[in-house]
């Protein structure tokens, strides 16, 4: 039987699993009302639980629902034709410990994700914004990552991902105040050519890509940490802007 047809490939790079016949499918896009977001009641047992915020079409969290059947998995993006991609995939390939959402990640976060309640958060390539009045929309502020201190549990983990230099540099010692960073010297061993979209087409465009892993603080540490105001342009995007590598 030819299974070749149950690949499929973004830029080159084959999705995490394989598309299960029908009788197999999972319904994994979820529609929530207000309020609380209930695990137990969604998922039907008490697991580990992974958050994907700008999840994006998934590529990620399916990859770990994949690799970490053990886990519950919530992928958040604002975008419902992502999140209409990403449920779509995870569907196919039968998975029930993942579902996705539309909604804002900082609405979640705030009030819909309760505290001591989460295992890990994932944010990959947060937007860096690139207007000069744009950078009161960025994602990971202070009252953000102070929020997700207080949702994710003791010893859990905060893992941070972008491929523009200025918002790493900000995060370092942002997230650093809530979580320890660990650096990853290169490329996730699950993923070698990128663990989501926009990392493989930020590689492939020749960008460099950062990465921690951070575990969180038992206590914050005692250090001022700005609002995100930074130039996003600031020093790689404009000399690489528009080119191939
Ligand atoms: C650059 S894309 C990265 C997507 C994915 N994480 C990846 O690495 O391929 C940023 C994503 O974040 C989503 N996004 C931006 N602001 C958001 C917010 N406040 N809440 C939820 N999603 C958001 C966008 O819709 C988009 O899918």
């Amino acid at each position: 039987m030819d299974r070749s047809r149950d690949i499929e490939c973004e830029f080159g790079v084959p999705f995490p699993g394989r598309i299960l016949p029908r009788e197999q499918w999972t319904r994994t896009g979820l529609r929530v009302a207000g309020g609380p977001f209930d695990w137990e009641r969604v998922f039907g047992r008490a697991a580990p639980r992974v958050v994907d915020l700008g999840c994006g079409n998934g590529r990620f969290l399916i990859a770990s629902a994949l690799a970490r059947p053990h886990c519950d998995h919530l992928g958040i993006d604002l975008v419902q034709v992502a999140v209409d991609y990403a449920a779509q995939r995870a569907n196919r390939r039968g998975l029930p410990n993942v579902r996705f959402v539309v909604g804002d990640a900082g609405e979640w976060m705030c009030d819909r994700l309760g505290a001591d309640s989460v295992d890990e958060v994932h944010v990959y390539h947060p937007q860096p914004y690139y207007e000069p009045d744009a950078s009161a929309r960025r994602l990971l502020t202070p009252p953000f990552l102070e929020r997700a201190w207080t949702v994710v549990r003791r010893g859990g983990l905060l893992v941070l991902q972008t491929d523009n230099r200025a918002y790493w540099q900000y995060l370092l010692r942002a997230a650093g105040k809530y979580f320890e960073p660990d650096v990853l010297p290169g490329p996730w061993p699950d993923a070698p050519l990128g663990r989501t979209r926009r990392e493989i087409q930020a590689r492939q465009k020749g960008l460099v890509v950062w990465r921690m892993q951070a575990r969180r603080r038992d206590l914050p540490l005692d250090v001022f940490v700005p609002q995100p105001d930074f130039d996003a342009n600031r020093p790689r995007f404009r000399r690489t802007k528009g080119r191939s590598r």
